[in-house]
């Protein structure tokens, strides 16, 4: 750790302990290593707390405004880089303590009046989860941006649609890229729920029973513009499936961009050729001279697998947990740390590659008019004249069966040939161009250009409403830093309960 010293020194909680702590068991004990990213969080969270410790007469006024200026002056050496992380402090919550201890002196003993570390833990972790939230979903949001610029860049662009990998029908390149808007729309809404779950105060809860002071839970819900209170004491100490509401939608998100970064391996191959990435996306050989490598859709893809394990891992910690806190539940923290890193890192780096990427129209048109990819249209052609469709697949089925074996493709065979199968394709010739196929299927949902555009401004007024929604959390936010920063009024200012 850094700015890390050694020297042992005695626990806040030694005082029914008569030996010093093992080593190694401070070093697995700890969790400062990795929760002293929670330092903000735990410092508002304690400003709030000493408010409302003071509002309510539980410690005095002189007591509360040391505190307060203490913990101010932490924060402001956590944020210049001047503060000092030691392990034998074991967590953020007691390094935090025992640093306003030096600064304060014996006000700073009353801060932990009427609240344990476990539902201040349990309190940063959830104003820490609910930026995160906001900021993946920030990325998103940016994503869908770079879809939708990209697919307005590329309107007619045509390109085979796949089932089983195989040339099914064609389908507009936008409309493909609109697919994917649908799923990181999802995304969004799993991530907003999240939000709206992991927004209520736990503080109050205590240890795990609440606590016997005439403690005001929601005035601290308010000063932290939390939505509402963790209802039961118990439950408030104990549960993570915030976290793992996080981790779900974290492991759905990479699920969908997973999918997508194997569209562009495969894209990128020559044997496809539908694109290729700028060389600032893509990678080279260390033997290979000719080789330009997709290194970043294979992480994306590989990255997949890392924060599916950090949701199994947390699954598997929170099972068989006996009411209510456990230590166990500090193993909670890593895996969603590296889980959002990992997403919010690889939301930074898609928009810029998507945009760069070159986009190879004739060579995708060429692919979409192969593979009998009109039969289907063809099939339907038949049906308009009164062909029972299962009659009329038998029958397109025949004609590819037939040109399979002759090696010709549909726009190849002769008028005689077609009315050899049904008078009717001699006589009026059926769709047979990529383009036809598109421009048959206007309807809502479907790939035809009219639909597509249309599908793209409601995408837009979609991705509006969810920068409004961005817009309006980050000014929670903010509100709640303003809060915060404004020093307590006096007491007799404020009306008493
Ligand atoms: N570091 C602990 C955690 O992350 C904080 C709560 C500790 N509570 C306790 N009773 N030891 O969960």
């Amino acid at each position: 750790m850094a700015n890390e010293e050694s020297a042992p020194r005695a626990k806040l909680w030694g005082g029914r302990f008569s030996q010093p702590t093992n080593e190694l068991v401070d070093r697995l004990n700890a969790s400062l290593p990795f929760d002293r990213r929670l330092a903000r969080q735990d410092i508002s969270g304690s400003i709030a707390h000493a408010r409302m410790l003071t509002r309510q007469g539980i410690i005095g006024e002189a007591d509360g405004a040391a505190i307060e200026s203490g913990l101010r002056t932490i924060l402001g050496e956590v944020e210049s880089g001047n503060y000092t992380f030691r392990i034998e402090d074991e967590d953020i919550h007691m390094s935090v303590e025992r640093r306003l201890g030096e600064l304060i002196g014996a006000p700073s003993g009353r801060l932990h009046t009427g609240r344990s570390r476990n539902d201040q833990i349990a309190l940063d972790f959830r104003l820490w989860t609910r930026d995160a939230i906001v900021d993946i979903a920030g990325g998103v949001v940016n994503f869908i941006g770079a879809f939708l610029a990209v697919a307005e860049k590329y309107p007619d662009t045509i390109l085979p649609g796949y089932t089983h990998l195989q040339r099914a029908q064609p389908v507009l390149l936008a409309h493909h890229f609109l697919a994917y808007v649908e799923m990181l729309f999802r995304d969004l809404d799993r991530l907003r729920d999240a939000y709206r779950r992991v927004n209520r105060s736990p503080l109050g809860a205590g240890a795990l029973a609440g606590s016997t002071y005439p403690v005001d839970p929601q005035f601290v819900a308010d000063l932290l513009g939390f939505d509402g209170l963790c209802v039961n004491s118990l439950d408030a100490v104990s549960d993570r499936d915030f976290v793992l509401d996080l981790l779900v939608a974290c492991s759905q998100l990479m699920m969908h961009l997973s999918r997508l970064a194997e569209e562009l391996v495969i894209w990128s191959t020559a044997e496809f050729g539908f694109l290729e990435l700028a060389d600032a996306f893509a990678t080279g050989s260390s033997i290979m001279p000719q080789k330009k490598n997709p290194d970043v859709a294979e992480l994306i893809r590989g990255k997949t697998g890392r924060v599916y394990g950090h949701l199994m891992g947390m699954l598997t910690t929170a099972k068989g947990l006996p009411l209510s806190y456990n230590k166990d539940l500090q193993e909670d923290k890593e895996g969603l740390f590296d889980t959002v890193d990992t997403v919010t890192l690889i939301l930074q780096v898609l928009p810029p590659m998507l945009e760069t990427a070159t986009f190879r129209s004739e060579r995708m048109l060429t692919a979409a008019g192969g593979g009998f990819s009109l039969a289907t249209d063809i099939a339907d052609h038949l049906v308009r004249t009164g062909l029972p469709f299962r009659e009329a697949h038998e029958i397109v089925g025949r004609i590819v069966g037939y040109c399979v074996e002759q090696g010709k493709d549909f726009p190849d065979l002769t008028v005689d040939e077609w009315r050899s199968f049904s008078p009717v394709l001699a006589d009026s010739p059926p769709p047979m161009t990529p383009r036809e196929g598109i421009a048959a299927r206007n309807m809502p949902g479907g790939t035809g250009d009219k639909s597509v555009a249309a599908a793209r401004n409601v995408a837009q007024s979609e991705l509006d409403r969810w920068i409004g929604w961005l817009d309006e959390r980050q000014a929670a936010h903010d509100t709640v830093v303003a809060r915060l920063e404004v020093e307590e009024p006096e007491r007799d200012t404020i009306q008493a309960d």
